[in-house]
């Protein structure tokens, strides 16, 4: 089990931009300042394009090229690091190895004989409650079960801190709900921090601690809303009803101000059927 003084997340002053458009950098992220405790499970929620995953790419360090702060434990982060662990969107899993072996791809730098490697293998596998599935290759899996795998990966190598960027996004409503409940008991097992984004706003307030509510062009923090209720907890709480309506109102008015219309003149462009 993780210590729990482990895993805080301090960001201070952060500003991203992507390269120049139209003689313009592009800012994505406008002065996010963060804290996270260790052990907290908080929630990002924000529209399309409010650079929700540009966030989890600069916490989990895959991009160095930012403004401000980013401290994990007082540190500043250099890089990528085991200890910090992510589940993407799309599984990624490798569709020639079956379940175990696309588990024993994250162990491959670590100093494990095959014995001990089958072994935490064996314990993930049966924290995601894969078990039957340990043999079976991707194909062969549901979009869940895929999930699960990715999120038994992510965890083998006991992370401090597990990004997961809209990991259930794809998923129908009632596995997504198995999904968040088997999450919120693995975050208790486990007490590691966890930091979700995700576009569904009942899913946020059900599992987090906080919900971090971000606005777009550029993107901000709008508010930050605490969730004081206790975990487990049960989706019919009407407490957690009243906290998602009252983060609802703040996207009531997103469809009219940033309205797209989409530029198509002329529809032979798209070389193909429909
Ligand atoms: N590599 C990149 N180069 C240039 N611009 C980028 C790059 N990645 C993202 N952007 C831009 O940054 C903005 C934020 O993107 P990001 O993917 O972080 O949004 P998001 O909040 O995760 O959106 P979504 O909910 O659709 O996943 C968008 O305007 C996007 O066009
Ligand atoms: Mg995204």
């Amino acid at each position: 089990m993780t210590s729990l003084n482990v895993g805080s997340v301090k960001v201070n002053h952060l500003n991203k931009s992507y390269g120049q458009y139209q003689e313009h950098a592009l800012t994505v992220l406008d002065d996010i300042s963060l804290e996270i405790k260790a052990g907290e499970f908080v929630s990002i929620v924000g529209s399309s394009g409010c650079g929700k995953s540009t966030l989890l790419r600069l916490l989990v360090g895959l991009d160095d090229q930012f403004e401000g702060k980013i401290l994990v434990d007082g540190q500043p982060i250099q890089g990528t690091s085991l200890e910090r662990g992510i589940v993407f969107q799309d599984h990624r899993l490798f569709p020639w190895l079956n379940v175990q072996d696309n588990i024993r791809v994250a162990l491959l730098n670590r100093k494990l004989t095959v014995a001990e490697q089958n072994q935490l293998i064996d314990e993930h596998i049966e924290l995601v409650g894969l078990t039957k599935f340990k043999d079976a290759y991707p194909a062969q899996l549901s979009g869940g079960m895929s999930q699960r795998v990715a999120i038994a990966r992510s965890l083998i190598n006991r992370p401090k801190i597990l990004l997961l960027d809209e990991p259930f996004g794809a998923l129908d409503a009632l596995t997504r709900a198995n999904l968040q409940k088997e999450l919120q008991r693995i975050w208790q097992t486990e007490r590691i921090t966890m930091i979700i984004v995700t576009h569904d706003v009942e899913e946020a307030v059900f599992l987090g601690d906080r919900v971090v509510v971000m606005q777009p062009n550029p993107g901000r923090i709008k508010r930050i809303v605490p969730v004081h209720l206790p975990h487990p907890r049960v989706r019919e709480d009407v407490r957690l009803a009243a906290i998602r309506n009252d983060i609802l109102t703040d996207f009531s008015h997103a469809v009219e101000d940033h309205l797209i219309i989409p530029v198509v003149n002329d529809f032979n462009q798209f070389q193909f059927a429909w």
